[in-house]
């Protein structure tokens, strides 16, 4: 199993974002997180690579696993965001780098490659998102769909067993969006596991093989995409009617 939570709840203060939360994603799966704003989507993302710390539960994920009983301690924490990566919807590429150096920097600092090593590893991402011709420009001369490109990129030079997204296509015009979803098609093919947040019920049909559908902080419906024929809840019917 490459993802599992167990009684997972998460707060933000006094305020509660999660509520005993207990999902499973087996390795190579891609699973898309569904439901309407404030639902708790992100927080549980997040939770994921441990950018929220929940209170209580635990979570199996790459071959790591948490026990919220008692804090985790750095080196774990270090040990989960090396095999689980996470791209943002604001790209979070730095300004004054090139696309380059965007994807060289932490495989070098964090992994010990050499440069030569990450020149390497990034020209062939680089190729294989179509991007080598944009090697040596810095993001902000690149358009939205590119630099969401470049962060896909960078995430996969750390070659990461869980690859997480957070609303990959908001803000992507349709034509960006398809590219998108290409790239998530092709991923999943190598065995890389990925959890994709979207509000895009036709991105999340073309690229989910599980889905998960939240409202309030709770799981109302997972399962199979095969949950898209045939909900099994009204609240998921009425979602996808929308
Ligand atoms: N940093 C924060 N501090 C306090 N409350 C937060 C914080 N982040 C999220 N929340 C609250 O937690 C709940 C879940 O938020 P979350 O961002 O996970 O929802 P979401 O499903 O991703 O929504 P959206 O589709 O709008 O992105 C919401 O009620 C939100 O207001
Ligand atoms: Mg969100």
């Amino acid at each position: 199993m490459s993802i599992q939570l167990n009684g997972i709840n998460c707060f933000y203060g006094a305020h509660q974002a999660l509520f005993d939360i207990n999902l499973e994603c087996p390795q190579g799966e891609t699973l898309v997180l569904l439901g309407p704003s404030g639902a708790g989507k992100s927080s549980l993302l997040r939770v994921l690579n441990l950018l929220e710390m929940p209170r209580s539960g635990t979570l199996g994920i790459a071959g790591t696993r948490f026990d919220f009983a008692k804090a985790p301690s750095d080196s774990a924490i270090r040990e989960l965001r090396q095999n689980v990566g996470m791209v943002f919807q604001q790209y979070n590429l730095w300004p004054h780098l090139t696309v380059l150096q965007n994807l060289i920097e932490a495989p070098c600092r964090v992994l010990g490659l050499t440069k030569d090593a990450a020149r390497e590893r990034a020209g062939k991402l680089l190729e294989r998102l179509r991007l080598t011709p944009f090697s040596d420009r810095f993001p902000l001369h690149l358009s939205g769909g590119q630099q969401q490109r470049v962060a896909i990129a960078r995430a996969l030079m750390m070659e990461p067993q869980v690859l997480l997204f957070d609303e990959p296509t908001a803000a992507l015009d349709p034509e960006i969006t398809a590219q998108v979803v290409s790239i998530i098609r092709e991923l999943s093919q190598t065995g890389i596991t990925q959890v994709i947040v979207t509000h895009e019920v036709e991105v999340a049909r073309k690229t989910a093989s599980r889905v998960v559908y939240m409202e309030n902080g709770h799981i109302v419906e997972q399962g199979s995409a095969s949950c898209f024929a045939s909900p099994q809840t009204d609240a998921f019917k009425n979602y996808l009617s929308h």
